[in-house]
């Protein structure tokens, strides 16, 4: 495509086009439906101006809903990286102790931000792979007193494991009554049950481009009243990711900063469509789209990474084919299928891939990739 100087010349230089389109199954960022991209190229508003609190009230209100909370639901510009610096800033002062549970490279990553700002911090960390046991966190815990808050990923996108949720926050309550309990939601909350109020939690944060169909770029994070509470006495420096400036802001309707507008009509869209969808609904088609993976994988003769009895409903991680170099593979899969799934991180790498199943995939989606795969494998 090529446009116009403003004095009405043909500009000299090509500008950049839009990547040919694949089946991009990765666990993050996800395939933006149509209506959803189209509403990128909204003209822009005043976002102080009444169209732009209309679009607050409808995506904190729909946020509300997936959240299953009755508490705050906070977005800032950011990707879901920026949730684990909100939530340690505002709830935190140096040398707080902290336990967080690692089942994997995002909880690893949870740790070394509480690292970063100071926080006394005691891991509790399983086998990559395997789901945090709930016995077991107990006996840590029962052993660490005086936590101030317990960190823990719901999802863990590294491995595909998908945390027992109900149990560990039980638990959680139980051997740790004071602590505030914090949750990594980035790639389970609007695919995976997770009822925040009915578990007791304290901050559960979700970034944009996971199960919300949107492109990066938002963070939404809800904050109930403990978590408030604790944002008054919590000492770590905090300006932008300040919870209680954010607030009062979104109370009168404005965000404290320029919100990215575009991404804000983007997200309007996708919770409107995901709410036409219905939660139940949308959970029992990860379900169901998670267990056809998995199913369709073992039937080709692959083996699963995660331990089947917690595989994730939104991203299935699976060892490499034995006999075949991934790198090949996948390469083929890319430019010759249009077909790209995501590679192992850390000390996977090489050992195994993903397969993202999460946000608007619809069953024909995995079909043709699986079909694809299925086709390249020796
Ligand atoms: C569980 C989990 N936590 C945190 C993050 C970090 O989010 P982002 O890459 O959007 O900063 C990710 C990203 O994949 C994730 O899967």
């Amino acid at each position: 495509m090529s446009t116009t100087l403003p004095n009405g010349t043909p500009a000299q230089t090509e500008l950049p086009h839009a990547p040919t389109p694949v089946n991009l199954r990765i666990p993050g960022p996800t395939p933006v439906p149509p209506e959803v991209a189209a509403a990128g190229a909204w003209p822009m508003i005043n976002h102080r101006g009444p169209e732009f609190e209309a679009i607050v009230t409808r995506v904190t209100d729909n946020l509300r809903y997936f959240f299953q909370t009755e508490h705050d639901v906070l977005v800032f510009p950011g990707s879901g990286s920026a949730g684990w610096e909100v939530a340690i800033v505002n709830l935190f002062s140096p040398g707080d102790a902290v336990a967080v549970i690692t089942i994997g490279n995002f909880g690893e990553r949870f740790a070394l931000v509480a690292n970063t700002f100071g926080l006394k911090v005691t891991k509790i960390p399983f086998e990559w792979g395997q789901a945090a046991d709930p016995a077991a966190v107990g006996e840590w815990l029962r052993a660490l007193p005086g936590l101030r808050g317990v960190l823990l990923t719901h999802n863990e996108t590294s491995t595909g494991v998908t945390n027992d949720l109900p149990a560990l926050t039980q638990v959680i309550h139980q051997a740790a009554p004071g602590a505030l309990v914090v949750v990594d939601a980035v790639s389970s909350l609007g695919c995976i049950d997770l009822p925040m109020d009915a578990l007791d939690l304290d901050v559960v944060f979700t970034g944009s481009q996971k199960g919300w169909r949107c492109p990066p770029g938002l963070m939404m994070i809800a904050f109930g009243p403990r978590g408030l509470a604790a944002a008054d006495s919590a000492k770590l420096p905090r300006f932008f990711w300040d919870v209680k400036r954010a607030k009062k802001a979104f109370d009168k309707l404005a965000p404290p900063y320029t919100p990215p507008v575009s991404l804000w009509y983007q997200l309007d869209v996708a919770l409107a469509m995901m709410r036409q969808e219905g939660r139940a609904a949308i959970i029992a088609r990860h379900a169901a789209i998670g267990d056809y993976t998995r199913q369709r994988v073992q039937s080709m003769g692959l083996t699963l990474f995660a331990d089947p009895a917690h595989a994730s409903n939104t991203v299935t991680a699976v060892n490499a084919p034995s006999g075949q170099e991934l790198k090949p593979l996948m390469k083929a899969l890319r430019v010759e299928d249009g077909v790209v799934f995501a590679g192992g991180q850390d000390h996977l790498e090489g050992k195994i891939f993903r397969i993202g199943h999460l946000g608007a995939v619809q069953q024909p989606d995995i079909t043709a990739a699986l079909d694809a795969l299925e086709r390249r494998l020796k």
